[in-house]
């Protein structure tokens, strides 16, 4: 089994149905009657169902353990694929609506992610991602909370949620004051939106990294910048294909981006959303050996883990 890494997976994202459901009863919830489709997968055809069917999911959240065993159970996971490192995105937001306080929530995770490299030898990473349609005022407290309740696990800062709502200069602010504070950051771009919005990004933040970033592929010239300036994408084809982004695997721009000097990640972004997992885009990535060796340790190169973890997993 080739050795896997990962950094762009979304903690909610990751929640199996079979795990919504057991956690939904365990805490005494009932589920929105129309999270899952007659199939019994996740209900969603494209992207703002996604979002919908995303919020759905997390009404079977409700205390600090939830937390715990969900990045446990996906860590665990992708372990069993033969995953080394995985960064998760997690949202302070919705322990925050729950009455759970920053410190409890990451406490939790921590214990999870610990639990998991005992368990499975898998190191877990926290990237604190903010919801880019809830605006920047709330993006600018979420980095002043992480910066004064830091922990080591804690490596980086991003944002997710609507593209198509504020632009990446609105958080500028948040971003600078987060890569002043020694932590890495990534943004969601190039998804929903054209070669536009990563042009804007890689102009106003201090990005090392852009979550998806594939709708470059239309614009040569901003192939040609990402390249030169060495930027990474974290690339998620199953979940595009599954949003309608590209009607299929073999129409997503993967292996143009490549050809182009771009370096790119592959990842899972919400695997049972999106009929995917870890080992799944790596198998259907029709990359070869040698190329997705190459993915593998770009994935920990690009990651915002210290040094020497860096050098412990290369
Ligand atoms: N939140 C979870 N998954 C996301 C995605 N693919 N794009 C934007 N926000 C998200
Ligand atoms: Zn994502």
């Amino acid at each position: 089994m080739i050795p896997k890494a990962e950094i762009h997976c979304h903690l909610e994202g990751s929640i199996p149905p079979k795990l919504a459901v057991a956690l939904a009863e365990r805490n005494g919830l009932a589920l929105p009657p129309n999270l899952f489709d007659e199939k019994g997968h996740y209900a969603l055809t494209d992207f703002w169902s996604f979002l919908q069917a995303y919020d759905r999911v997390c009404t079977s959240l409700k205390t600090a353990r939830d937390f715990r065993d969900v990045i446990y159970t996906y860590l665990a996971g992708a372990a069993g694929e033969g995953a080394v490192y995985v960064e998760m995105f997690c949202s302070p937001e919705r322990p925050a609506a729950l009455g759970i306080s920053y410190a409890a929530w990451l406490a939790a995770l921590v214990e999870g992610i610990d639990d998991a490299e005992r368990d499975f030898g898998i190191v877990g990473r926290i990237i604190i991602i903010c919801i880019r349609h809830l605006g920047p005022e709330r993006a600018d407290a979420m980095v002043r909370t992480m910066i004064a309740e830091p922990h080591p696990y804690v490596v980086g800062f991003g944002m997710g949620g609507d593209e198509a709502k504020f632009d990446p200069v609105d958080f500028a602010p948040a971003y600078r004051h987060a890569h002043e504070n020694g932590y890495g950051c990534t943004v969601h771009a190039g998804e929903v939106l054209g070669p536009e919005s990563v042009w804007a990004s890689i102009r106003d933040l201090p990005v090392t990294r852009i979550g998806h970033g594939v709708r470059s592929a239309d614009d040569p010239a901003l192939m040609e910048e990402l390249a030169r300036r060495g930027i990474v994408l974290e690339v998620c084809p199953g979940s595009n294909v599954a949003l309608g982004l590209y009607p299929d695997r073999a129409s997503h721009p993967l292996h143009r981006l490549i050809a182009a000097g771009v370096r790119v990640t592959l990842n899972s972004d919400d695997p049972p959303f999106f009929h995917t997992t870890l080992g799944t885009e790596y198998d259907l990535s029709g990359l070869d050996e040698p190329a997705l060796r190459d993915i593998a340790r770009t994935t920990i190169e690009a990651s915002f883990a210290d040094d020497a973890t860096k050098r412990r997993l290369l």
